[in-house]
């Protein structure tokens, strides 16, 4: 199996699974309980909590679990509109966010919130500039990605981050795709609410985190019920998931410079050897280490990505959140139909061979002179 489609989901190591295996069937206490069993599985979301803080470079107390990103951006983008309810209901967002911002923004959008959509350049780059044009005094929240999860480009959030300073403006980043992929703090961004999610870095689906610090403050809860999470998102903690997402933060933080150095690697052969490939682009400024977007123009990409995974190689065709739809985002960034259609997402990961790279390489090619192009 050639597996090329990390910025997708990556696989649980083996330690990972380990460590939620011995939580399910050993330390499965529920952590609000009083006795022993119930107070270690506490201890463990704590511990948990504070490995998440430490890859965040924040405080425990600012990091909430959630059971996935798109609960994490969800909740962001309510809370940030709720605590700003007096400055104004303007949002200001990007026309190349993951759906689970631009499905959530849009909703507000139809239910009469304005919204400010910022374009990207041919190459999917956002400037700074284009968001402070976009601020309004009613302006409640700005919400933009740090790293895109088809193109690799990373926005300059950190930038952004100070031109609010002084205004009431609330800042969210989904940072899933930059999480441990691009070096970040959240004192370096800045921003007020930062999602990550824990199935991008080698944990377990089913598990992600909030940041909530900077100018948020009591924050409106995502969920009504028990104590949990401060009160803010009640629900008995899925101790496996947590613990399986702080190992999987452990195990990359052990080696995060040398994995990094690897992904980027990985596409730095995938790009000289995808682009001998006569006809092929690459798409986008791509910054992160991790994703390699490029096109076929005239060979549509669900053909392409359905033969290649007859040879067991698994790439993504576009986002793997749009399937067989054209993606927004290469549709912002203004790609003429043919080169949209033909435009295939390969992500990498710390398992990535390069030999993976190899076959990918000559599946492509053989796709090219063996298949005709649509017209
Ligand atoms: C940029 C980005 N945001 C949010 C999400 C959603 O994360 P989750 O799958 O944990 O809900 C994804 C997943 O693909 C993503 O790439």
């Amino acid at each position: 199996m050639h597996y090329l489609d990390h910025a997708a989901t990556t696989p649980v190591p083996q330690e990972v699974a380990q460590a939620m295996a011995g939580v399910l069937t050993n330390a499965f206490g529920n952590p609000s309980a009083q006795y022993t069993l119930g107070r270690q599985a506490k201890a463990l979301v704590e511990d948990s909590r504070a490995v998440t803080a430490k890859a965040l470079g924040c405080k425990p107390e600012q990091i909430c679990f959630t059971s996935c990103g798109t609960e994490g951006d969800n909740w962001a983008i309510h809370a940030a509109l709720h605590q700003n309810r007096r400055v104004g209901k303007h949002i200001v967002t990007t026309a190349t966010e993951h759906s689970a911002v631009m499905q959530c923004v849009k909703q507000l959008e139809q239910a009469g919130y304005p919204v400010t959509w910022l374009k990207p350049d041919a190459n999917g780059r956002i400037t700074a500039q284009q968001a402070v044009d976009a601020l309004r005094e009613d302006t409640a929240l700005v919400s933009i990605m740090l790293v895109n999860n088809e193109t690799g480009v990373r926005y300059p959030v950190e930038e952004i981050a100070a031109l609010l300073k002084g205004r009431p403006t609330l800042l969210h980043t989904d940072a899933v795709q930059g999480f441990m992929k691009v070096p970040f703090t959240a004192a370096s961004l800045g921003a007020d609410y930062i999602t990550v999610s824990a199935h991008k870095i080698g944990g377990p689906k089913g598990i992600g985190a909030l940041y909530i610090g900077g100018k948020a403050k009591n924050t409106k809860p995502m969920l009504y019920g028990g104590g949990q999470e401060s009160g803010l998102r009640p629900g008995t903690e899925p101790t496996a998931q947590i613990a399986g997402f702080a190992k999987a933060i452990e195990l990359r933080l052990e080696r995060l410079e040398e994995i990094q150095r690897h992904m980027a690697a990985c596409k730095t052969y995938a790009l000289e050897r995808l682009q001998t490939i006569p006809g092929l682009r690459v798409i986008g400024a791509g910054d992160a280490p991790h994703i390699l977007s490029v096109s076929l123009p005239g060979y549509p990409s669900q053909n392409i990505v359905s033969e290649l995974s007859e040879k067991e190689i698994y790439i993504s065709a576009g986002s793997a959140c749009h399937r067989g739809k054209i993606s927004h985002v290469l549709r912002a960034m203004g790609l003429d139909k043919k080169t949209a259609a033909g435009t295939v997402r390969v992500s990498f990961g710390p398992e990535t061979e390069l030999s993976d790279i190899d076959a990918l390489y000559d599946a492509l090619l053989a796709h090219k002179t063996t298949r005709f192009p649509m017209l």
